[in-house]
């Protein structure tokens, strides 16, 4: 089997792309600190693939770790570089958390598989295009000024990793730039896990129907947006976990190399009140909302072109905006009648 490093393999995004590796037959080995998860997510991922995979736990911050790491796990034919800090507001009070965080574990990824046939997958984010000129933004538009020490941290990765693969010491990357990940797996055993107050829409939506918040405050409708609030490209995060493998199939071919980008979007974009909206449709649950001022550093509309997605990565979103929903809310109330 092929076996690939997941390094953040117990976060969010990680977590669910570690089953459709197993899926796809794959060897999954994760790399986690657990500076924001949760060990167990190990048994979660457990009861959802028959075995516990490969879990190493340290800083990827830390080189002589991940070389030692590297020298105990030989035959490492892929890396996706999920672990990173990804809280945009703390970025702004922590800069210098993130810089280090962010770039630190790539660099040290980048050094201690220098030279070596392994492929990366990175973690981008749409964040890399502000407020686009154009709808839907293709990968070919520009990368506006970051908005945040985070949004920064992700234009310096693409770059450093473009300037890996000019000096040969990276052979194969293929950045993906995600849209707004949402919704949990349909087994409802693994999910989203904010800690604290959740500063994303879809975990602040489903805290709030489950009672754990008292209200969700809609962040401006007085933009120029069919409805005044935002617009963004909601993307279901299994979907999302798809994309990973089919990254690391493209890599494969022996044609493909250098570096390479791509939008995981839908394509749709959805206002705030069509997500609550959708939410209410798909559960049943009614939520106490109000509208509220914009928050700062919000842009107004994004989403995805797929296009080149869908021809070169031969990847697709299928689900919807309800299943979205009801999968969130599903693992929501897995969490108030479970513990981890
Ligand atoms: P997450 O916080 O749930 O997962 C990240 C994992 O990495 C966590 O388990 C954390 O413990 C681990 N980690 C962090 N720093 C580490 C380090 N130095 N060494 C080892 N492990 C470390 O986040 P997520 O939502 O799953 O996001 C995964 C990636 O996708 C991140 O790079 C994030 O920036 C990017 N991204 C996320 C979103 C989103 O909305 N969730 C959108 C765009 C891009
Ligand atoms: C979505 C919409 C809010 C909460 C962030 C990062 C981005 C990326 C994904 C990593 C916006 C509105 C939200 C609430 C609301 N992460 N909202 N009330 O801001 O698009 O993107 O996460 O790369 O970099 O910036 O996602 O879920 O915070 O907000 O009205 O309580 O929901 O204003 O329009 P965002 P979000």
């Amino acid at each position: 089997m092929t076996k690939i490093l997941v390094t953040g393999g117990l976060g969010y995004i990680g977590s669910h792309t570690v089953v459709e590796l197993v899926n796809a037959g794959y060897e999954p080995v994760i790399v986690d600190d657990l500076s924001n998860s949760q060990l167990q997510i190990l048994n979660q991922l457990e009861k959802i693939i028959g075995f516990k995979p490969a879990f190493y736990q340290f800083d990827l911050c830390d080189e002589q770790k991940l070389r030692d790491f590297a020298a105990s796990e030989p035959g490492i034919a892929g890396v996706i570089h999920f672990a990173a800090s990804k809280a945009v507001g703390e970025s702004v009070v922590k800069p210098l958390k993130y810089y280090r965080n962010n770039i630190y574990s790539l660099v040290n990824l980048l050094n201690v598989y220098s030279g070596k046939p392994v492929g990366i997958v990175f973690s981008s984010s749409c964040t890399v295009y502000g407020q686009p000129d154009e709808l839907p933004v293709t990968e070919t538009a520009p990368v506006k000024p970051a908005q945040s020490p985070y949004g920064n941290t992700k234009q310096i990765a693409e770059e450093i990793l473009i300037d890996a693969i000019t000096s040969g010491d990276a052979k194969k990357v293929i950045a993906l730039r995600y849209f707004n990940p949402v919704g949990a797996h349909s087994t409802a055993l693994i999910g989203e896990l904010p800690i604290g107050v959740p500063q994303n829409l879809v975990p602040f939506i489903t805290q709030t129907a489950i009672g754990k918040r008292q209200k969700i405050t809609v962040f401006g409708d007085d933009y120029n947006t069919k409805d005044g609030s935002c617009v963004r490209d909601y993307i279901h995060v299994v979907d999302l976990a798809k994309a990973h493998v089919a990254a690391l199939k493209l890599m494969e071919k022996p044609d493909f190399s250098g570096f390479d980008v791509f939008n995981l979007g839908t394509g749709i974009g959805n206002t705030v009140l069509e997500i609550i909206t959708a939410f209410e449709r798909a559960t049943g649950v009614k939520l106490n909302y109000e509208i509220g001022p914009r928050r700062g550093g919000d842009v107004e509309q994004v989403w995805g072109d797929v296009t080149k997605s869908a021809n070169e990565l031969h990847w697709k979103a299928e689900l919807d905006i309800d299943t979205m929903m009801s999968s969130a809310w599903k693992w929501e109330k897995y969490l108030s009648q479970n513990t981890l």
